[in-house]
């Protein structure tokens, strides 16, 4: 007989947060659907019904504008609707994404970037790669992708930030939203000056293609969409980028054979799939289905942790271990379905061309023995800091 979900009241908020692998591995094998007391959310922690639940359209959903997400974005992303409307602002961006851009444009800037960022890094000594290397690639990286402009760049950071701070706003507390509305009145501004340059100067950048497609968007979803790439993908670059220099960093040998053969893409897969930068999205329930014997009834908003998913051992042995060796098995740190993330070939991109002008340039690059890395988030996850010892 079908049961509700059981309840896990032995989680809290600090387990999650410190140490989510742990909590997820307990409940994959105990109870693999089951409530968080300490965040009243169902959490789906397979594999197999993480990718149900994203690619089951029938059943679950991702429209939902009741949540702080969409007073913290000013109005209603794409990442939170449905059907035709969602497939329609997709494809008004997917232009930016398109191969031909990927190995033109984005393949050139990267290798640009990536030049600069990593030339002005000092000659040896000891260094936070986190603010040294990932935070000024992401923000310059993006800023050319998303078409924000150079005045933008110092401050991604900070619209990210609010941004998501805003959306996890559960208390719907005004404090909190007053930050985020400060950062959308900048944003807004930064978009609407960028909005009439690119009608005159076109790229290939995503602001670019949405504001030149033969039929636009109105503005609103203009503004709103650019924040779900601001939003969503700053901060996961940064994060993403030092999981897989930390994973590296912390298996020489496995460095050594990358810097030996060139084959980066095993780290960058591994990087990903090891540590999932977005551990979790939601999904609401659309019609009531019976998983694991559990029910689901309809309207429960149930998490899905692609996090988890990466780690279980149907799919993976020792799971926990970054190892850059194991056999290819395709993670969802990218989410899958209809609202599979449009930026992680841009996201490759620009890592492979950090990799091997990272170690070209310092090639006795080592984690600083009197450092710590420590990881943090329960629903964006990342180091704190990655010290190393440039050589
Ligand atoms: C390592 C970096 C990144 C990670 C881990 C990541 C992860 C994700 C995930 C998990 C989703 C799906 C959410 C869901 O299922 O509800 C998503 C959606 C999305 N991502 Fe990313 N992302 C990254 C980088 C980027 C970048 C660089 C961009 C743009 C330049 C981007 C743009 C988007 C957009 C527009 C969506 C919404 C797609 C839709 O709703 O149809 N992401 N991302």
């Amino acid at each position: 007989m079908a049961q509700p979900a059981p309840v896990d009241d032995l989680t809290t908020l600090e387990m999650l947060d410190r140490d989510p692998a742990a909590v997820y591995r307990r409940l994959r094998r105990e109870m693999p659907i089951a409530r968080i007391a300490a965040i009243d959310r169902v959490v789906l922690t397979k594999a197999d019904d993480a990718h149900l639940a994203k690619t089951d359209t029938a059943h679950f959903g991702s429209s939902d504008s009741t949540t702080p997400m969409q007073r913290a974005f000013g109005g209603h992303t794409l990442m939170r609707k449905d059907g035709a409307e969602h497939l329609c602002e997709r494809a008004a961006m997917s232009g930016a994404f398109f191969e031909r851009h990927l190995s033109g444009v984005w393949a050139a800037q990267a290798e640009e970037i990536a030049d600069a960022v990593i030339g002005a890094l000092p000659a040896d000594g000891r260094v936070d790669l986190r603010e040294a290397l990932a935070v000024p690639l992401a923000a310059e990286f993006l800023s050319r992708v998303l078409g924000v402009g150079p005045e933008a760049v110092d401050r991604l950071f900070t619209w990210a930030s609010a941004l998501i701070t805003g959306a996890m706003n559960a208390g719907f507390d005004p404090d909190i939203f007053a930050v985020s509305d400060r950062a959308n009145e900048e944003m807004n501004r930064c978009f609407d000056h960028m909005i009439a340059h690119r009608r005159s100067q076109p790229d290939g950048s995503v602001l670019s293609t949405m504001v030149n497609a033969p039929t636009p968007l109105p503005l609103s979803q203009i503004r709103t969409n650019m924040k779900i790439c601001i939003g969503g993908a700053i901060v996961e670059t940064r994060d993403a980028l030092l999981t897989m220099l930390h994973g590296l960093l912390s298996h020489p040998d496995q460095l050594r054979h990358c810097i030996a053969t060139g084959r980066w893409m095993a780290a960058i897969e591994e990087g990903l799939r090891w540590v999932a930068p977005i551990q979790a999205s939601p999904r609401i329930v659309q019609k009531p289905l019976v998983l694991r014997g559990i029910v689901l009834p309809v309207g429960e908003t149930i998490m899905v942790v692609q996090g988890s998913a990466n780690h279980d051992e149907d799919y993976w042995r020792d799971p926990h271990l970054f190892d850059i060796h194991r056999a290819r098995v395709a993670h969802q740190s990218f989410g899958l379905g209809p609202h599979r993330c449009m930026g992680g070939d841009i996201y490759r991109c620009l890592v492979a061309a950090v990799l091997p002008r990272l170690f070209d340039r310092f090639p006795g690059l080592v984690a600083d023995p009197a450092g710590e890395v420590t990881f943090r988030g329960f629903a964006f996850r990342g180091p704190t800091a990655l010290p190393v010892r440039l050589v």
